[in-house]
């Protein structure tokens, strides 16, 4: 017989709407549940009941984690599918209500899937800022890297919102900048968008390839010696960054085979 699936219920604590297709929850976290920065958990709530048994199932979905490992609390950014299975659901919980959590926490998108090096590069497109969102509160991530790049390409210039507000507090808020040491100082952020005009317009890839990320940011080309590079966002465009990086000479990495950079998916797409 097959072990019942284990899942805690955790108690919603608060939750901000940024647009009519993104929003992010906090919930309250498990004493034991013990994570790394930048990893996903499967999260949900109960399925509708079976029309013939009555009986309910927990309907789970995987979500990256996107606050940092020291937080008391768990938060979440989430797209809003209007007929998703689960978000058509989730888009209305409210602080009180409960939420399943399956605290089984995996992923690639972890500093030690990565050998050591000088500039660490995030790449996101999309909800694939969560993970990011995570280990850019990690104090780890500053200690290990001299320089810290995120780039957020949207549609949008709304979708950047979330995004936006954590760098911002991660400038301004005295706590966090004791917190993460005189590296933060090196932390450059580059939100792009490619469907509504915004200071910088276009996909980050295009921007690699022109060599105009490099530019705009004062950078030197990607070097396989000092960079390290981190990506998350759709499946076109995760293989897109693979194709640049690899062609720049860093190899994918992995927790038991550490490499120059390494890949996750911000979402399945329809047919994948
Ligand atoms: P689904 O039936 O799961 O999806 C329906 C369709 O909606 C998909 O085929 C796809 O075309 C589209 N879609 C689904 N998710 C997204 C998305 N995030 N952005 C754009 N389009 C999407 N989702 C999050 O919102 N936040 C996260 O942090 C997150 N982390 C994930 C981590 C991993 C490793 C994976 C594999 C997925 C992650 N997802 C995340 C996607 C998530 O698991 C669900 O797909 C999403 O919550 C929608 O669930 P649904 O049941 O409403 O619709
Ligand atoms: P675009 O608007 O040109 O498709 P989505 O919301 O579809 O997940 O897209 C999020 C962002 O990722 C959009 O700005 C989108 O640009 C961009 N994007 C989608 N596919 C790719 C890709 N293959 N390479 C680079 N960027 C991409």
């Amino acid at each position: 017989m097959l072990a019942p699936v284990r899942h805690d219920t955790q108690i919603v604590t608060s939750v901000t709407h940024y647009t009519n297709r993104l929003f992010a929850f906090r919930t309250t976290r498990p004493a034991s549940l013990r994570f790394r920065s930048g990893e996903f958990v499967m999260i949900g709530l109960m399925d509708a009941p079976d029309p013939e048994t009555g009986r309910q199932k927990p309907l789970l979905r995987a979500y990256s984690i996107a606050s940092p490992a020291w937080d008391e609390e768990l938060e979440f950014y989430s797209i809003k599918v209007p007929d998703g299975r689960l978000t058509s659901r989730l888009q209305n919980i409210k602080a009180g209500d409960e939420l399943i959590l399956h605290p089984k926490p995996v992923g690639t998108l972890v500093h030690d899937a990565l050998l050591p090096g000088k500039r660490l590069y995030f790449f996101a497109t999309g909800t694939g800022f969560a993970p990011f969102a995570s280990l850019l509160r990690d104090p780890l991530t500053y200690e290990k890297y001299n320089e810290v790049i995120i780039t957020h390409t949207c549609q949008l210039v709304e979708d950047l919102t979330y995004g936006g507000e954590i760098i911002e507090t991660l400038r301004t808020d005295g706590i966090m900048q004791e917190l993460l040491g005189p590296n933060l100082v090196q932390l450059k952020y580059y939100p792009t968008t490619t469907r509504e005009e915004s200071p910088k317009m276009g996909r980050i890839t295009d921007l690699i390839s022109s060599g105009g990320m490099f530019a705009d940011l004062g950078l030197p080309a990607f070097d396989p010696a000092s960079d390290r590079a981190m990506v998350c966002g759709s499946l076109a465009f995760n293989l897109e960054a693979r194709g640049l990086l690899e062609k720049a000479g860093l190899r994918e990495g992995t927790r038991s085979e550490p490499g120059e950079f390494v890949v996750e998916k911000a979402f399945v797409g329809e047919g994948v």
